[in-house]
């Protein structure tokens, strides 16, 4: 560890890396990117770790939710704010609900570059290198726009930037405010069931807000009138993250300022990669997700090589096992980690198990299968005796048709009227708040 750099993973073999056409270029955007403010500071990702220690021991819970590819395209203060009101929705619903901390995690200000399957795709007869997020390529379906282009890294940089200043506006400056409750039910949402049924627990929050005042309780408790909503994407362009990772001037330990907490794909969480290699020697609290081909042997290695001191907070599992296999699949890790003594955070991420296609060629999740997954993550952690630490997300404020089902029972032809994600489709925000409701009916259990 004491030999470990920001650039040591350049010696471990890195996968899903972009071909930079030219390496030159892709150096000096990287030194241009070095030379850039932080975008989060390390007592910030210290506190973050402290909050998920809390979640580890079993006494708060985790909404990790947002955009699966934020766009280049997409950056107004509206589209920032719309999503910003669901996941406080969603945190005020599963906080009232079942009286435990919420810790918020927005997959926002810097997730931006995807893992991808395959490295082409077809496009009618032509085949095409894949899309990979706007950090690195556009979506654009022809093999010119396709071609990697460093220049993004700077342009990512700067997005995420301007939208973590919003973000700390908005959190800090009174839009969070609990007496803002009703503030964040969007129009569209307002009028529909879950929209109504939010309504009413909003309604109860003022009330109890009343009462607190009228029983002489202080009212200009911080808690009421900020939140936190921590920054998090996938670590997964390492050139991006060694540019912004800085040495803390306080501990003298390494920090990625990309984020508050970065995690590790599935495709790329191999124990000898580069991957693991860059996060295991960077402080920040870090993720790592783990598909229904994870064992136990592999998830043991990984906790042991990202978290060797067993400090609680620092690592986060999330489980993405498909509702058909998380039953089966989860058990036997959860046994292995706790009884290897493990402090970690358990997560599950309902959405990336459960994609599918449509026979029109619309990729796709269903909303049952989403619940079902998140119903087999609780059972299996209350077998086990452990936490069922929270949930990841991919959201969208909008009303967008990306999922189907939920209350307003989205069918397959809708799909065709607001498919706009850039990647994976994302829960609308009434899908999303609906989501909450269920969720928690099972933390309250
Ligand atoms: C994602 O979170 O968008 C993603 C690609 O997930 P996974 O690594 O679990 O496939
Ligand atoms: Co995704």
């Amino acid at each position: 560890m004491a030999t470990w750099q920001p650039s040591s993973w350049r010696e471990f073999p890195a996968a899903q890396q972009p071909d930079w056409p030219s390496r030159e270029l892709a150096d000096e955007v990287v030194d241009e990117v070095r030379s850039q403010p932080p975008l989060v500071f390390a007592g910030e990702a210290r506190r973050l770790r402290e909050a998920l220690a809390q979640v580890a021991v079993g006494k708060a819970f985790c909404l990790q939710a947002g955009d699966c590819a934020e766009s280049f395209h997409e950056h107004s203060a509206i589209a920032i704010r719309e999503r910003l009101k669901v996941i406080l929705q969603m945190s005020a619903v599963m906080t009232y609900a079942a009286s435990v901390p919420v810790v918020r995690m927005g997959r926002m200000a810097g997730q931006f570059m995807k893992p991808r399957s395959s490295p082409t795709e077809k496009i009618g007869d032509l085949e095409i290198p894949s899309f990979r997020g706007h950090m690195v390529n556009s979506e654009e379906e022809t093999a010119e726009a396709r071609i990697p282009d460093p220049t993004r890294m700077l342009r990512a940089y700067n997005q995420a930037a301007s939208t973590l200043n919003l973000l700390r506006a908005f959190t800090k400056g009174g839009f969070a405010d609990l007496s803002q409750v009703h503030v964040w039910n969007q129009e569209f949402v307002a009028a529909a069931p879950e929209g109504r049924r939010y309504e009413q627990i909003a309604g109860e929050i003022d009330r109890a807000l009343a009462f607190m005042a009228a029983c002489g309780v202080d009212m200009h408790n911080s808690a009421l009138h900020q939140v936190d909503i921590w920054t998090c994407h996938e670590g997964l362009l390492l050139d991006y993250e060694e540019a912004l990772t800085r040495r803390d001037s306080l501990t003298g330990d390494w920090y990625d300022c990309s984020a508050h907490m970065l995690w590790i794909g599935e495709r790329t969480r191999q124990p000898d990669g580069a991957h693991a290699e860059f996060f295991s020697g960077v402080h920040n609290p870090i993720g790592v997700k783990l598909g229904p081909a994870a064992t136990s042997e592999q998830v043991l290695e990984l906790c042991q090589r990202l978290n060797p001191e067993k400090i609680p907070g620092r690592l986060t599992l999330i489980t993405r096992m498909g509702a058909k296999q998380v039953e089966q699949k989860l058990p036997p890790i959860l046994t292995a980690v706790r009884d290897a003594g493990h402090p970690v955070v358990w997560i599950c991420d309902p959405m990336h198990a459960n994609t599918f296609t449509t026979e029109s060629g619309r990729k796709t999740r269903r909303f049952t299968d989403i619940m079902t997954e998140i119903e087999g993550f609780f059972a299996a952690h209350a077998a086990e005796g452990t936490w069922p630490g929270g949930v990841h997300l991919e959201i969208t404020g909008g009303d967008v048709t990306e999922c189907l089902g939920g209350g307003e029972k989205l069918s397959e032809e809708k799909l065709e009227e607001a498919y706009q994600t850039l990647c994976d489709p994302r829960l609308n925000a009434r899908q999303s708040l609906d989501l909450a409701f269920h969720l928690a009916e099972l933390m309250r259990r």
